[in-house]
């Protein structure tokens, strides 16, 4: 059995990243838990020095229940390319470089990919709660589609604009949000996490 959440308990969201916080802020509204993020606490940022995203997900949770006494709930996620092995991964923030530049992260991973014939792609989600006490409970979620070039669309965050899901025809950039949520990564970890922990 997984350990649950009473509603109305205090959650630290433990991202400094503005579009996480907004999309796991929507996700979390029905269900009546007081949400506070980690850059409202100052809390600094851990560096994610784990090979996975499971790995980088638990050691941020961790760090913000350490660092609160308040459960906190963390995720780690990264757009992942077949012809590049699954780069950028756990980099895809880091691909952004220090000013979060993801037109460049996204020309990069056009350059890189070059002319294959590979377009697989998908965006993976590791969503981890952590108490102080060093319990977690920890979700995964993945979404396959293709990389497109140019990218395209204004909405969404990060890599966005070069994804499209299997299925589909329009980029995560392009689609209404509800659209994205109703079946991203994040959102299919989310629903495990809901089910398990939000009683
Ligand atoms: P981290 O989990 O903080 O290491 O950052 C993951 C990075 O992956 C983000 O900065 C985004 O660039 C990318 N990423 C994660 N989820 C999404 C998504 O839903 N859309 C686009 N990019 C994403």
């Amino acid at each position: 059995m997984a350990r649950t959440l009473a509603r109305g308990s205090k959650l630290v969201i433990a991202t400094h990243n503005p579009g996480k916080l907004a999309e796991i802020s929507e996700m979390l509204a029905p269900r009546g838990v007081a949400a506070v993020s980690a850059g409202e606490l100052g809390l600094p940022e851990p560096e994610e020095t784990a090979p996975d995203f499971v790995g980088n997900a638990r050691l941020k949770a961790l760090a913000a229940a350490a660092a609160t006494g308040l459960p906190a709930l963390a995720d780690d996620s990264g757009f992942c390319v077949a012809a590049l092995d699954g780069a950028p991964g756990v980099y895809s923030a880091r691909w952004a470089g220090p000013s979060k530049d993801f037109a460049a992260a996204m020309r990069l991973v056009r350059e890189r990919a070059g002319e294959t014939e590979d377009a697989r792609a998908w965006f993976a989600c590791a969503l981890c709660l952590g108490w102080p006490d060093a319990h977690t409970e920890t979700f995964f979620g993945r979404v396959d589609g293709t990389w497109e070039w140019p990218a395209r669309g204004d909405r969404g965050l990060g890599y966005d604009p070069m994804f499209v899901p299997a299925g589909g025809s329009l980029t995560y950039g392009e689609m209404p949000p509800e659209e994205k949520h109703a079946s991203s990564h994040r959102a299919r970890a989310f629903r495990q996490l809901l089910a398990a922990c939000f009683g």
